[in-house]
């Protein structure tokens, strides 16, 4: 069956994930499949298909496949990497209670470092996951700092870091590039946390509610203005500055954001206040006036 519209992205949603490289949908699965989930994970009847298998043709009659056909899950899928796509790989990672250390920062499986279409990980937190559990550490807007596994494991904090403190049945939709690990758990109970990557089978073109798109877009502007930070048009969500930007790192992730906003929209001409456009005005490509 179809899905309704009402479940898939906004056209912000969207432009959110191309400057974070996640977003974050808190408490969404209800405490009563949470729980469910639980016990499976627990008698260990979280079982992966074979690495490209159709998504629908995986977890049949379990609770995992119920939260993943539930529409608000159907719509984040849908709107990122298309209908039914591809099992990758799963993990259900246990942190154990008063570990000693926590995983080193990273980024998952990066292999291809120049591609514009992206898989996603789903991150689910079956219950509630305080501060002091450690949670999942990201680092917003790192999905294009293209890094090899474990390079950066040596750095224990980043400016602008997010540990994901969450109540059960939270939901994180990530970009596969970016940075993230899991804290060290302090207390005395075992931390879960299920993740699912996925392949996208069709270009990723225009998947989410666009009816929204023109309006949130608004016209070409020029020149780069004192309101890029307090509106929110696509233009000011591609160009808001992470905290460990500095000038020229925060210049290429704006370019970084546009290009993966062009392929996603189809349009090569989008730019966000002239970024783009001032590098592609090379002068052999310009009609004499
Ligand atoms: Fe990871």
């Amino acid at each position: 069956m179809a899905l309704d519209k009402k479940y898939l992205l906004t056209t912000r949603q969207m432009a959110t994930f191309v400057a974070k490289g996640f977003l974050r949908f808190d408490d969404v699965v209800p405490a009563e499949l949470n729980e469910r989930i639980m016990r499976e994970i627990d008698a260990g009847g979280v079982k992966a298909s074979r690495a490209a298998t159709p998504l629908s043709q995986c977890y049949a009659g379990t609770a995992v496949k119920e939260m993943l056909d539930m529409p608000e899950v159907q719509g984040m899928i849908q709107s990122l990497v298309g209908p039914d796509p591809l099992f990758d790989h799963q993990a259900v990672h246990v942190r154990q209670p008063n570990e000693a250390a926590a995983q080193g920062m990273h980024g998952d499986s990066i292999i291809d470092t120049s591609r514009q279409a992206f898989d996603v990980q789903l991150m689910y937190f079956p219950h509630d996951v305080p501060l002091e559990m450690g949670g999942t550490l990201v680092v917003p807007g790192s999905q294009y700092r293209r890094i090899n596994e474990s390079d950066i494991a040596r750095y224990q904090n980043f400016i602008g870091q997010v540990p994901i403190v969450c109540k059960a049945g939270t939901l994180l939709v990530l970009h596969h590039g970016i940075w993230h690990c899991g804290r060290r758990n302090q207390t005395d109970k075992m931390r879960y946390m299920f993740k699912i990557r996925l392949n996208p089978r069709v270009r990723q073109l225009r998947l989410w509610n666009t009816e929204d798109l023109e309006q949130a877009q608004g016209g070409f502007k020029p020149l780069f203005t004192r309101e890029t930070y307090v509106t929110d048009d696509i233009q000011s969500i591609l160009e808001r500055q992470e905290p460990w930007f500095e000038n020229a790192t925060g210049r290429l992730e704006i370019v970084n954001r546009i290009k993966m906003w062009r392929f996603l929209t189809g349009d090569d001409h989008f730019d966000a206040h002239y970024w783009l456009t001032r590098i592609e005005n090379e002068p052999q490509n310009l009609e004499l006036a």
